[in-house]
């Protein structure tokens, strides 16, 4: 695996990628890499793709309040991970090479389903996201970018940006592939935050899966899902939303639609900030 810092080497390990007729499969992280990052490294291989993944904790995309600074930082372990699991490229910059104080970058301009949930709850962090994003799909060119479906109003958005911008002239044809979500043996969606979880907080934290999983089977109405889903949620996990929404606008639904919907909810077991969903009903 060859290990990149700058862009310079970024640019060369590319170019020679793309010269040698590989596609280029890309997955764009903040690290501290769990089997869910390694889920996506496969499907990415699984294509035939010379393999890139970066690490960058991108401080965009967190508010004051949140976790910028507790967020789990471990290079070594993830470049060993990284290496064992056959990667080609990986991607490890500092914030002036993302982002050099000359860099003149159209900003994306997050559509309207960057404003609810996440977007009300973490004001600024899909606009922070999709910089980011946007600067590392410039830097790596690639062909198809991998994202997990955990994190499902990011997937949305950064297809929505792609396509955009593919259609606009600013970006060559490539596809965001949405992958799964990841769990432990007990329903616990894979997130790198969950290092952060002691071994009660962990317990508490499976009532999430729980509670999308009572939602899933209590019928057709959003009245119905949402409060059989509550009432699965531990007393201990402090809920900031949850929702049953159309999967692609994000819009509330009164009633499940023909093609499913997207079940989320965002709470937080102790100090730290979970999100999951499902799609019911599809
Ligand atoms: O999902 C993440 O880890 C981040 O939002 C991403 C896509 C790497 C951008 O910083």
């Amino acid at each position: 695996m060859i290990l990149c810092h700058t862009v310079k080497e970024l640019a060369q390990a590319v170019s020679q990628a793309k010269a040698e007729g590989n596609s280029i499969g890309f997955i764009p992280t903040m690290g501290a890499l769990h089997e869910g990052h390694l889920s996506l490294v496969r499907a990415a291989q699984a294509n035939q793709n010379f393999t890139i993944v970066s690490v960058f904790v991108n401080p965009l995309q967190f508010g004051e309040k949140d976790d910028f600074n507790s967020y789990p930082r471990t290079l070594g372990v993830d470049a060993r991970l990284l290496t064992d699991a056959g990667v080609d490229v990986l991607f490890a910059p500092n914030l002036a090479e993302v982002f050099p104080a000359d860099l003149d970058l159209a900003e994306p301009v997050p559509g309207s389903i960057a404003e609810k949930f996440e977007g009300e709850f973490r004001p600024g962090h899909f606009a922070g996201m999709l910089k980011v994003v946007s600067r590392l799909f410039d830097l790596v060119a690639p062909d198809y970018a991998y994202f997990g479906e955990k994190d499902a109003q990011q997937l949305a958005l950064v297809k929505q940006m792609v396509s955009e911008q593919i259609t606009a002239g600013r970006r060559e044809p490539m596809r965001v592939v949405s992958c799964p979500t990841i769990r432990d043996e007990h329903g616990l969606a894979l997130s790198s935050r969950n290092s952060r979880l002691s071994e009660a907080e962990i317990l508490i934290s499976r009532s999430l899966q729980q509670a999308l999983l009572a939602g899933a089977s209590a019928g057709k109405k959003r009245e119905q899902i949402l409060s059989a889903a509550k009432a699965q949620l531990s007393a201990e996990a402090r809920l900031e939303y949850l929702e049953l929404v159309d999967p692609q606008s994000f819009e509330v639904v009164e009633q499940l639609p023909a093609g499913g919907g997207l079940l989320i909810i965002a709470a937080w077991v102790g100090d730290v900030r979970l999100i999951d969903n499902l799609l019911i009903g599809g």
